[in-house]
This record gives C-alpha cells, sequence and structure tokens, in this order.
C-alpha cells in the first residue's frame, strides 16, 4: 500500500466497511486525552479558502496527536503571488510535511495533488465536489444520537447544488441505507441531484418533506446567491426556512444538523439556532475526535 492510500478525498469511492472502521477509530479519540502516536510528524493545513470550524478542529486534531502543525492560508504566503497548487505542494513536501489538510475552491484539487505527492493528502472541501471529513462528523453525530443509519429518514434543505456537504452527506447516508429527502426551489436542487445515490427523492416542499424526518440537515443559502438566481430571499425564507411550528410535523426526537456557518433567520430562525433538538455544536466537538482518526489513520498511527 502506498503511503497515498491513505489519503482522505471523497466519500463516494469508500467502501462501507473503511468509514466504519474510521468511525469506530473516531470513538475512541478524545480531544481532552491527548495521545502522542503522531509525535514528530508535520501536518501542513493549506488552505485556499476561509474557514473557522475545519481548520481549527483539524489544528487541533493534529495537535491532540502530538503532531506539529503549520498553517498555509492563500492569503498570507506565496500562494497570492501565484505560486501553482503543485509547486507549493512540492515545495511543503520538501519541508518536511507528512500529511497535507487542503481547501480549495476547485473540485479536484485534494486529488491532483494526492497523485502528484507521495504523502497522504485530507480533502477539508474542494469546490463543489466533497467535504469528506464533515460528512463523517455529520454521521459520527447522527449515529451519537440515533444508534443506526438504516431506514432513518433524513431531510436535507437549502443549497444542495452548491454544497460540496450535502455531497458527501447523501453519498455516506445512502451507503449505510437511510432514506434521503432533498428539499429546496428547483434552482437549489436540480433534478439531477437525485444521479447523487439510488433511492434519494426530491421534494419542493419544506412541510411535506418534514414529516416523518428522523434528522434535519440544513445547509448555508447564500444571500447573493439566491440574488445570482433570481430567486427571492423573502421567498426563500418564507418557503424553506426552519421554524420550531415546522419542526413539529418532523418525528419526535427529531434533530437538527447544520455544517456551519449558520445564517439565523435565513435557514433557520433563533429558536431553531439555540434550541435543544439542534446538534450543531455536538457535530462541531465531534469534529476533532473525527478529524483525529483520519490523521492518526492517514499517518499510521492508529492502534
Ligand atoms: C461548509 C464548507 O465550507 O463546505 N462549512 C464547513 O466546512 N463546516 C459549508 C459552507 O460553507 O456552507
Amino acid at each position: 500500500m502506498t503511503t497515498s492510500s491513505r489519503s482522505l478525498l471523497a466519500i463516494e469511492p469508500m467502501e462501507p466497511k473503511q468509514i466504519v472502521s474510521l468511525l469506530r477509530l473516531a470513538k475512541r479519540m478524545h480531544y481532552e486525552k491527548p495521545r502522542n502516536i503522531l509525535r514528530g510528524r508535520r501536518v501542513v493545513l493549506l488552505f485556499y479558502e476561509a474557514s473557522t470550524r475545519t481548520r481549527v478542529s483539524f489544528e487541533f486534531a493534529a495537535k491532540a496527536l502530538g503532531a506539529t502543525t503549520a498553517v498555509v492560508s492563500a492569503t498570507a504566503s506565496s500562494i497570492e503571488k501565484g505560486e501553482s497548487l503543485l509547486d507549493t505542494g512540492a515545495t511543503l513536501r520538501a519541508l518536511g510535511a507528512d500529511a497535507i489538510v487542503i481547501r480549495h475552491p476547485s473540485s479536484g484539487a485534494p486529488g491532483l495533488l494526492a497523485r502528484n505527492l507521495d504523502i497522504p493528502i485530507i480533502n477539508a472541501g474542494d469546490g463543489m465536489h466533497e467535504h469528506p471529513s464533515q460528512g463523517l462528523l455529520d454521521a459520527f453525530t447522527i449515529l451519537e444520537h440515533k444508534g443506526d443509519l438504516h431506514g432513518l429518514r433524513v431531510t436535507i434543505v437549502g443549497d444542495v447544488f452548491h454544497s460540496r456537504v450535502a455531497r458527501s452527506d447523501v453519498h455516506l447516508l445512502s451507503k449505510f441505507g437511510a432514506k434521503i429527502t432533498l428539499c429546496g426551489p428547483p434552482a437549489l436542487v436540480p433534478d439531477n441531484a437525485l444521479a447523487l445515490a439510488p433511492g434519494i427523492r426530491i421534494s419542493q416542499n419544506l412541510d411535506e418533506s418534514l414529516h416523518g424526518a428522523d434528522v434535519v440537515i440544513l445547509l448555508r443559502v447564500q444571500k447573493e446567491r439566491l440574488q445570482g438566481l433570481e430567486l427571492d430571499v423573502h421567498e426563500y425564507t418564507v418557503n424553506y426556512q426552519l421554524t420550531r411550528e415546522r419542526l413539529r410535523l418532523a418525528r419526535r426526537g427529531v434533530i437538527v444538523l447544520h455544517p456551519g456557518p449558520i445564517m439565523r433567520g435565513m435557514e433557520l430562525t433563533d429558536d431553531i439556532a439555540d434550541g435543544s433538538q439542534n446538534v450543531i455544536l455536538d457535530q462541531v466537538r465531534n469534529g476533532v475526535s473525527v478529524r483525529m482518526a483520519i490523521l492518526a489513520y492517514a499517518l499510521g498511527g492508529a492502534r
């Protein structure tokens, strides 16, 4: 096995058993109980896009395992001077990087790096493609609350079209038999979203798609994107904002996830953002354990 087969580029090509073993490993990772299994290893966080939770949680995860980290962001490095992705990767490798965690606006950028470097590459979100660590931490959080994914009714609401999180979630949850409904206006949930996985449903009616839901995943909806698509922001909130009244249509014990950043008054109301059904901060916390597992596996320190 070459080192880079330990890369994490996307959920779609993964075998369910690989996913299960990463999630099991994450269960054994405790952020408050640091382990030194990656002592002396160097992890570079190469971010070509803004990020709060993903970047910080990868950094905390690497440090909790004893690794040394360096953060390189597009606005404060030679990247801004026009250095290419592959030259930046080669430079980081020559500096001694043992793994690179990369976020990039172009779909496929992490794959390109993985094909050209002999170290594991971890995709922290690439364009409109995938965000596999978010998919894993969403599954981890759902399992923590619901115990099983099989037969679970999951409604994903919002800008599915632009969302790499939605793609990773759909691939992961459908591999384990969850029943997925994608909900939003046609411009944000186009018919070709059906091709993502067999058996998913599309609905333009939020109330209908909330009936019987065990899990609701909200996605960020950018005002500028709505305007670009000539969708009315007010109309969007009237039709698709998750409110307390609407959430009553779901199953008892429903949980609400959101990968963040949340836009209060847009995808959700304050009472949902501050309510007990939402597990958004659990997602954030679990993100550290899940990323510890990803890094431990990638760098071969997992036992
Ligand atoms: C998402 C991302 O960047 O893909 N956020 C995250 O990483 N937790 C979602 C988004 O920005 O809408």
